[in-house]
């Protein structure tokens, strides 16, 4: 179906819609709440209609990356963004992209909450023409042609690099031979952010006999369940050498019941904490020395999706793995003037 008579489907979708609405028909109340919202106006006709399904609101990355969609897609672009947060949970999300097959949206973009699951919905949004490009986290699909392209961060090579980065620091402080206990804050199991940073880190813990992990346990990405998770880890271990956190909003979580519990953090002392997302108030931290390492996560993914959506309006061809570029900052470098470049 072109481009053209999905528009023309998705004004008169759009129209039933809202008297669906209105009529106070609507199956999910949770869900309409942000698109009515955001239908308030109707397309132009010449608007290329995007329906972004978004994870949740668990985090400062989160926070960014919702913000970057909506800088991106806006109507003096020539964009219709519809906006859907699934609150964390997989069933909203799969509702969000029904609800955009149903209106006949131009594309679908996808960041999946976690890798499996999504095989029936995808083939729904395939058979009805609407490219889907998955971004940040990633689909594991017995079909690959379900979905276009994948566009995010290298999750394995963070937490490999986490990983040696430890190694290196360990070495520096003439502990490399030591025994090291560690615990792991776990982000959402089974997204592809917790299954990469994990795996790339257990990678390099297979190098190193003499670190030893104590317990993983999944912190949610959020920092109320990793303070009550760091919590139960300081009661259950008296010697906790290191702490891996897969997000920073689970970081600050750790950090405050570390405190609180009368221990030091990093430069500091008594437990090493390494993060992951780099995200400025996580930044102020390593800059303090309370966080020894954090792993860049680049939230700012949509203009990459813009330029995909560019590139099909084109009909060119489009990569089908694409990473974008990141780093990491450490207690000895110059924050400050890092900070003053960075936008997020
Ligand atoms: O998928 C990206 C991860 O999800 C980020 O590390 C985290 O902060 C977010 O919740």
């Amino acid at each position: 179906m072109t481009s053209n008579i999905r528009r023309g489907i998705f004004a008169m979708l759009f129209l039933v819609g809202i008297s669906f609405l209105y009529a106070g028909c609507g199956a999910d109340s949770n869900m309409t709440m942000e698109t009515e919202l955001e239908s308030e106006s109707e397309p132009d006709e010449n608007d290329i209609v995007i329906g972004v399904s978004q994870v949740g609101s668990e985090s400062d990355w989160r926070a960014t990356n919702t913000q970057a969609y909506r800088d991106t897609f806006t109507e003096e672009k020539g964009y219709y963004l519809i906006f859907e947060d699934g609150q964390q949970k997989q069933e909203n999300q799969v509702k969000a992209l029904r609800k955009f097959i149903l209106k006949g949206v131009d594309y679908i973009v996808l960041d999946p909450i976690v890798e499996t699951g999504w095989d029936a919905v995808l083939k729904e949004a395939q058979d009805a023409n609407i490219p889907v490009i998955i971004a940040d986290r990633n689909v594991s699909v017995e079909d690959e042609s379900l979905y276009t392209c994948w566009v995010g961060s290298d999750f394995m090579l963070e937490g490999r690099n986490a990983g040696e980065w430890l190694a290196r620091y360990l070495r520096s402080r003439g502990r490399g031979n030591k025994d090291i206990n560690i615990v792991t804050l776990q982000g959402t199991l089974g997204s592809t952010a917790q299954i990469g940073r994990t795996l790339g880190f257990a990678e390099v813990m297979e190098k190193h006999a003499n670190w030893n992990m104590l317990e993983y346990q999944s912190g949610d990405f959020t920092q109320a369940k990793a303070y009550e998770v760091m919590e139960y880890f300081l009661e259950t271990y008296e010697d906790i050498d290191v702490v891996i956190s897969e997000n920073d909003n689970m970081t600050f979580g750790a950090i405050e019941a570390i405190k609180e519990a009368g221990l030091r953090l990093s430069r500091n002392g008594d437990i090493i904490i390494i993060s992951f997302d780099a995200v400025r108030d996580a930044l102020l931290l390593v800059q303090k020395g309370e966080i020894a390492a954090d792993f860049e996560c680049n939230p700012i993914t949509p203009p990459l999706v813009e330029e995909i959506i560019q590139k099909l309006e084109r009909g060119e061809e489009i990569e089908k793995v694409q990473y974008v570029d990141e780093t990491y900052f450490d207690y000895k470098m110059d924050m400050e003037t890092l900070l003053q470049d960075r936008t997020y």
